[in-house]
């Protein structure tokens, strides 16, 4: 069985690096290809593609045989993918979870098989933290607080919020809505007064924004937050369909920074965007490089991001990578 060091701190992603520079690359037999399963969540965003881009990219630059698997946001899916990874005997097993439980089980079949198991993007609820040797991603709490203070000082602390929630279960979804519900706890006159799940996707964030729009207290809505860009661009399509202004009558707080956010907020129709940067493949790589050989990995990195308003958009737009 192979055995794995964990380090039991957490680390940035400029600490990552410098810890595992010059440590890794030879440690794996130059003859022998590294082979890693890689479960992904779905193709249900730009940030996601942008994530499925950086992580490919990053297989075939280091000539890793990378075998992935596109779980269409279905647990079950991602349960079945990881299965085959261990009977096909990977040397690592890398996925970003749909939604946050239920993985014990089939995590604990990696482990009898000795095979580690690095998280990437999203976290999961387990009972043994042994379970998997490092989780690189978001703070998501930490996303949603800064959502709650832009919305507070877009609103001057007077708002009645609809919020567009992400995948039902999943990390994202509970972590953000719980970061901007604790800013809110501090400003009484911010209230959420309608919120639903539109499942991270375009299509379903116009959809659900259409039905906000037919309540009978529509016309108090003056904030949107939406869990990700894409719900908030699908939910402008819906504003401008029923004669409302987006970023104007609604303002607009989303979260992942796309170019498609950054476009909407050079044009008026999104006020602003909190950074989640997808472009995880070279510190991934980096992980499962260093589980391979056994050599020690932090249990937690933590991803860098900014937040962005409309007066910077028309600078920051060139330069964004996704
Ligand atoms: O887990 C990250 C989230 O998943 C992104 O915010 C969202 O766009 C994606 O679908």
């Amino acid at each position: 069985m192979k055995k794995i060091n964990v380090l039991s701190h957490s680390i940035s992603l400029l600490g990552l690096s410098a810890l595992l520079a010059g440590t890794v690359t030879a440690t794996f037999a130059a003859d022998k290809k590294l082979v890693v399963g890689f479960s992904q969540v779905g193709a249900e965003s730009g940030w996601r593609t942008a994530n499925t881009d950086s992580i490919k990219a990053e297989a075939a630059k280091r000539g890793i045989d990378l075998r992935f698997s596109d779980a269409q946001q279905k647990e079950e899916n991602q349960i079945k993918a990881i299965r085959s990874f261990i009977a096909e005997g990977v040397d690592v097993i890398a996925f970003s979870p749909v939604v946050e439980t239920g993985f014990e089980p089939v995590l604990q079949e990696a482990k009898k098989a000795g095979i580690p198991v690095v998280l990437s993007d999203r976290a999961v609820k387990v009972s043994d933290p042994s379970l998997y040797v490092s989780f690189l991603g978001s703070d998501f709490i930490e996303e949603g607080k800064r959502a709650g203070n832009a919305a507070v000082k877009l609103t001057g602390g007077k708002a009645n919020i609809a919020e567009l929630v992400g995948t039902v279960g999943s990390a994202p979804a509970i972590d953000r809505k719980k970061g901007f519900e604790e800013v809110l706890k501090s400003n009484p006159d911010m209230k959420i007064i309608m919120s639903q799940s539109g499942d991270f996707t375009r299509a379903k964030g116009k959809e659900v924004m259409e039905a906000f729009l037919k309540a009978p207290n529509a016309k108090d809505i003056n904030l949107l937050f939406a869990h990700n860009d894409d719900m908030a661009l699908g939910a402008i399509q819906a504003m401008e369909e029923a004669g409302i202004k987006p970023g104007v009558d609604i303002k607009i707080v989303s979260i992942d920074g796309v170019k498609g956010a950054f476009e909407a907020m050079k044009d008026g129709k999104l006020n602003v965007t909190v950074e989640c940067n997808p472009l995880l493949g070279p510190q991934l790589f980096d992980l499962i490089e260093a589980a391979a050989a056994k050599k020690e990995v932090p249990k937690r990195v933590v991803t860098q991001e900014g937040v962005y308003e409309q007066s910077q958009a028309a600078a920051e737009l060139p330069k964004r990578q996704y």
